[in-house]
This record gives C-alpha cells, sequence and structure tokens, in this order.
C-alpha cells in the first residue's frame, strides 16, 4: 500500500488490516509512516521509499518480488495546483513520476508474479475524466492512470486478477484540505468513505472503474457522456474568467 501513512492510504491500509490482511506501508516520512502502521495492529510492516525517485520505486520493486502480496494499492499521488506555465517544471515532472511511472513500474513487478484471486487498486480521481485548468498535470496524470488501469483490468480477468481503478473526488485529507467556502460540504467525501467503497468493491470485482460517491458517479458519467466541447466550456465557466 502506498502512500500508508495519511489520508485515503491509511484509511484503506486500516480497512484491509481489519479485513485481515497483513499490509506493507510505503511513504517517505519514516516517522508518521511508522506510527500509521503500528496504529494496525501487530505483524504491519514500513517500508519508506521516494516513489518519485527511480532509486525510491527499486527498493519496492525488491520487496514486491521478494514478498508474496494478495493486494497491491497504488495509492500515493500528489497534486499540483496552478497555471501550467508557472508550476516549476522539476515539480511537474516529479508529480508524473509519483502519478504515472511509480504506479506502472510497480504494476509490472507485481503482475508478472501476481496469482488468480489477487488484486491490482490503482487510485486514480474523478478529474481522470474532466481536463482542469490549474490542475493541467494533475488532471493528466489520472487520466492516464485511469486509461493504464482499464487496459489492466481487461488483459488480466481472464488470468482473474482483478484490477480496479478507484476514482475519489473531493476528499478532506491534510494535503487537501476544504473549507466550506470553497466547496459545499455535500460534495466532500471523508477518507474513510472512500476506503469503504475500495473495499466492498474489492470483494465484488466486477467493474474496472468506481467512482467513490453518488454526486462523483454522477459528475463523472456526465463528463463522459457530453461533447467534449462542452465538458471544457462547463469547466472553463465553472473556473470563471481568466485573471
Ligand atoms: N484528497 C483528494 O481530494 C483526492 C481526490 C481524488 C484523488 N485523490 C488521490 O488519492 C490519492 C491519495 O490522496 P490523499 O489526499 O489521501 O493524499 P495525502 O493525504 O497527501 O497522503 C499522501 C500519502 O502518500 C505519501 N507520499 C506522498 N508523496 C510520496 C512519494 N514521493 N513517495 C512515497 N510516498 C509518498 C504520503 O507520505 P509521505 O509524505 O511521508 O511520503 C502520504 O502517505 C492520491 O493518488 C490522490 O491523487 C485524492
Amino acid at each position: 500500500m502506498t502512500g500508508a501513512s495519511a489520508g485515503i492510504g491509511r484509511a484503506l491500509a486500516g480497512e484491509l488490516a481489519a479485513a485481515g490482511y497483513t499490509v506493507t506501508g510505503v511513504a517517505r516520512d519514516e516517522e508518521r509512516l511508522r506510527a500509521a502502521v503500528g496504529a494496525l495492529g501487530d505483524g504491519h510492516t514500513a517500508l519508506t521509499a521516494d516513489l518519485a525517485t527511480a532509486h525510491g520505486r527499486a527498493r519496492v520493486v525488491q520487496a514486491v518480488r521478494d514478498t508474496r502480496f494478495d493486494v497491491l494499492v497504488n495509492n500515493a499521488g500528489v497534486a499540483v495546483t496552478g497555471p501550467f506555465a508557472d508550476v516549476d517544471l522539476d515539480t511537474a515532472v516529479g508529480m508524473m513520476e509519483l502519478n504515472c511511472v511509480a504506479p506502472v513500474t510497480l504494476a509490472h513487478a507485481y503482475l508478472a508474479a501476481a496469482r488468480p484471486g489477487d488484486a491490482l487498486i490503482n487510485i486514480s480521481s474523478v478529474l481522470a475524466f474532466a481536463p482542469a485548468a490549474g490542475l493541467s498535470v494533475y488532471s493528466a496524470s489520472k487520466a492516464f492512470l485511469t486509461s493504464f488501469s482499464e487496459s489492466l483490468w481487461l488483459e488480466h480477468r481472464a488470468r482473474g486478477v482483478y484490477v480496479m481503478n478507484l476514482c475519489p473526488g473531493i476528499t478532506a485529507t491534510a494535503s487537501q484540505a476544504y473549507d466550506g467556502d470553497d466547496v459545499p460540504a455535500s460534495m466532500v467525501q471523508t477518507p474513510e468513505q472512500v476506503a469503504a467503497t475500495a473495499i466492498a468493491v474489492l470483494h465484488r470485482r466486477r467493474r474496472p472503474t468506481v467512482v467513490s460517491g453518488r454526486r462523483n458517479t454522477v459528475f463523472a458519467a456526465a463528463m463522459r457522456l457530453l461533447p467534449r466541447r462542452m465538458v471544457l466550456r462547463m469547466l472553463g465557466a465553472a473556473q470563471g474568467p481568466p485573471s
């Protein structure tokens, strides 16, 4: 489970541990990770690695090869906001390393040895369906992850390995603090709600893409069904006139 020390990853690690899985949590901040993994109970493991770097990914790939995991969760991700040309290029590329290169690298190691009944969960976003100004690289990274995950779902279905593309909407985590001024409270889910959706779908294993929450499901369906130009116009209007 990558990004197990906070937010959605921490909540999902808790759900998995409660369901009887032994969790290996991955994150950079060792102290915070150890605290989160320790709170799961005995027998769970912390593995520190920076997944935005080749060295960090290699550490986790080694663990995936050395240990038998029933489920791999690619959850760690970051959203950098701002007009694209104003975002530092290294920061934008680092976001792609974490949001795209890390899930591809870990999925490759995991699926090579996966057995029937195993599962890969990739945490994408409803922004996979909505090209967002001010979040251009992030929404593109999630569109990549969603397309990648759906292809994998199809490829691995016949061998009994389930691939889930989980798309949360706005979720109240420490890194994404939403106050009621920006977004109506009814639009915001808790990490626990997203984790509960993931676990329920993991048991059923029917669909490749799962959107968390009813309002987010309607939003994602509209983004997929409407003509692209209309979507772009709507999202532009929601953002307001350029400043
Ligand atoms: N929150 C939302 O509104 C929302 C909506 C849709 C989708 N999502 C997606 O859900 C996932 C989790 O989001 P979140 O809001 O729960 O995140 P979060 O609260 O910021 O937690 C991120 C987790 O990932 C770890 N992490 C960050 N950078 C890392 C790196 N370079 N290498 C290894 N671990 C790293 C963090 O620990 P360290 O900092 O110690 O490394 C932490 O455990 C992301 O993929 C995000 O894009 C979130």
